[in-house]
């Protein structure tokens, strides 16, 4: 069994002032120590690389299908699960023998990325979304895979969430550091989910261009068209991971909305998290649309 500790409730692992997940997919006797280990000794970033950071539960395996399909040059599904590249759900030797171009997803927070990344100016693409629908979505994410051995109800959850002990949490930390970073980085760019979902062809061109995999207009509509939610649920390539869900409706395509907090959030706390916003994100100049 994988290392870890039931932090309010839930199965993870403190690390260096960091709360992660647990890897049930790494080989015996591997840990994060190993892993960051090996990130600073072993691990070597290739100018070509493109890593798509983000806090969970915020567009990941989304950009990676669209991404993916800009690199392939036509609107197919990638066919393969987000978890191949995941970085840091791969051990180092994986990376490395992973041909190039290399697209790595990560959730890691900027202060455990290896250095290696920046001093080979890979480009980055941060994805982010509002807080509340994030704050949700990894309460069904958390309660839903096994993995977690979470059984708490929603209102614990929230607490947490805020406290900002969930995986890679807290969130306020994690999207202002990376926020950051864009002063003293050229190669970030930034996306907005809420974005996503309101002008996609747009914001896949835009991406296109920082990634240098321009196309013609026509072909960023036809991606956004195989990017829609309901055709990403319906093509979804997770049957590789057999039992990591509770159920068989557990899913990583959820309902896929801006605005679904409104449904499990109460008025109070939806004060109580307006607040901690307001204190938390005062010293940032983010802007996130809420519904
Ligand atoms: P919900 O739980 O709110 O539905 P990640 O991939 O980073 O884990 O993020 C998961 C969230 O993105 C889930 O949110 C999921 O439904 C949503 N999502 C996945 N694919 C999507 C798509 N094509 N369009 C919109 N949302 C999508």
């Amino acid at each position: 069994m994988a290392e870890g500790e039931h932090i309010n409730g839930i199965w993870l692992v403190r690390y260096r002032n960091h709360i992660l997940p647990t890897m049930e997919v790494w080989p015996e006797g591997y840990g994060w120590k190993k892993w960051f280990d090996e990130a600073e000794t072993k691990f070597k970033a290739r100018p070509d690389d493109l890593y798509i950071a983000s806090f969970p539960k915020s567009g990941h395996h989304w950009s990676f299908e669209f991404v993916n399909m800009l690199y392939q040059g036509n609107a197919h599904s990638v066919n393969k699960s987000k978890l191949n590249n995941f970085f840091e759900l791969r051990t180092i030797k994986e990376i490395e023998d992973m041909p190039s171009p290399r697209i790595l997803l990560t959730h890691l927070p900027y202060d455990l990325m290896p250095r290696d990344i920046f001093e080979k100016n890979c480009k980055i693409i941060y994805i982010m979304r509002n807080p509340k629908d994030v704050c949700v979505s990894q309460f069904h994410h958390v309660s839903g895979i096994a993995e977690y051995k979470y059984d708490g109800d929603w209102d614990h959850f929230f607490k947490v969430f805020l406290k900002g002990e969930v995986d890679y949490g807290p969130w306020f930390k994690h999207v202002k550091d990376w926020w950051k970073l864009r002063q003293e980085y050229d190669h970030m760019m930034y996306v907005h989910y809420e974005e996503l979902k309101k002008c996609l062809p747009a914001q896949i061109k835009r991406i296109a261009e920082f990634i240098n995999k321009t196309h013609d207009e026509q072909m960023y509509l036809n991606i956004a068209n195989a990017c829609t939610f309901e055709a990403m649920k319906k093509n979804a390539q997770f049957k590789e991971l057999p039992g990591i869900f509770k159920t068989k409706e557990g899913s990583f395509f959820r309902k896929g909305q801006v605005g679904d907090w409104k449904n499990t959030f109460t008025v109070a706390q939806n004060e109580e998290f307006d607040k901690a916003f307001k204190r938390e994100m005062e010293d940032c100049d983010i802007q996130f649309t809420f519904d």
